[in-house]
């Protein structure tokens, strides 16, 4: 059986103040390993609450801002400055606020040609990685991510190429539920990285989150499933309502 592990909060600031001490831990550790810290965040609505909570005063000054790299899991074919983008949403909330230098803040350029901006992105990761050394583990060392109400996850939606892809680190695909085009970081990548947490808040997604773990094993329909049986480390943070279909708390 693959292993997940599910960590339920009262509530969503709970959960926040939760994912907050992760990211600030992970981020000072990584920081005194390898010198720096690779972070990729998603867009959407959930982890909206984290970015005005680490945008705080008392909280930027916690994360070591100056060694960050940001990068994006995913993103919406618009430019930069559209209200869709997911570039733009993170900026406002969160990178306008902490001092992270321009330079490391890494966005996926969604007013470019959808695959040519696909293979720049994954191009960037590797130059700001370097060399890999024997096993390409470990490209990002915390991948944060939100469910969809659908299952999907990141921009891997139902029935895609893009979620057997084992070549490419970062794919387009046109996505008619969302009526256009998406780059997203593939499975592969994000199941790699040294972390990856998916954060779910609010009853609306309880039937997803039960179907994608508790559920029959069906990644091609529920995407996520990818990533709850593929990751390398996966923690779901979720709170009680998210949560209140599932059948054990913990561990599973
Ligand atoms: C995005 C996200 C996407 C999101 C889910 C959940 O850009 O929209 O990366 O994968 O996490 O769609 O969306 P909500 O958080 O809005 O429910």
């Amino acid at each position: 059986m693959p292993m997940a592990l599910v960590e339920p909060f009262a509530d969503v600031d709970r959960l926040v103040a939760a994912l907050t001490e992760v990211i600030v831990n992970e981020s000072i550790s990584n920081v005194m390993l390898r010198g720096r810290f690779i972070l990729a965040l998603p867009g959407g609505t959930t982890p909206q609450p984290l970015y005005a909570h680490l945008a705080k005063p008392e909280q930027r000054v916690r994360v070591p801002w100056d060694k960050v790299h940001v990068f994006f899991t995913d993103e919406r074919c618009v430019p930069p400055d559209d209200e869709r983008s997911n570039y733009r949403l993170v900026k406002e909330m969160l990178l306008d606020h902490v001092p992270v230098p321009a330079e490391q803040v890494h966005r996926m350029r969604g007013e470019d040609e959808p695959k040519a901006a696909a293979a720049a992105y994954e191009k960037q990761l590797r130059s700001v990685i370097g060399p890999l050394k024997g096993k390409e583990f470990g490209v990002l060392d915390l991948a944060l991510l939100g469910l969809g109400k659908d299952g999907h996850i990141a921009s891997l939606f139902a029935g895609k190429k893009s979620l057997h892809d084992l070549e490419r680190w970062v794919m387009s695909e046109y996505i008619d539920e969302a009526r256009g085009t998406r780059l997203t970081m593939s499975p592969w990548l994000l199941n790699n990285a040294r972390s990856t947490i998916v954060m779910v808040w609010g009853a609306e997604k309880a039937g997803a989150l039960m179907a994608v773990l508790d559920g029959p094993e069906v990644p091609n329909a529920l995407p996520a499933q990818r990533i709850a049986y593929g990751a390398n480390y996966v923690r779901w943070m979720i709170d009680m309502p998210a949560g209140r279909l599932l059948g054990k708390p913990s561990m599973r």
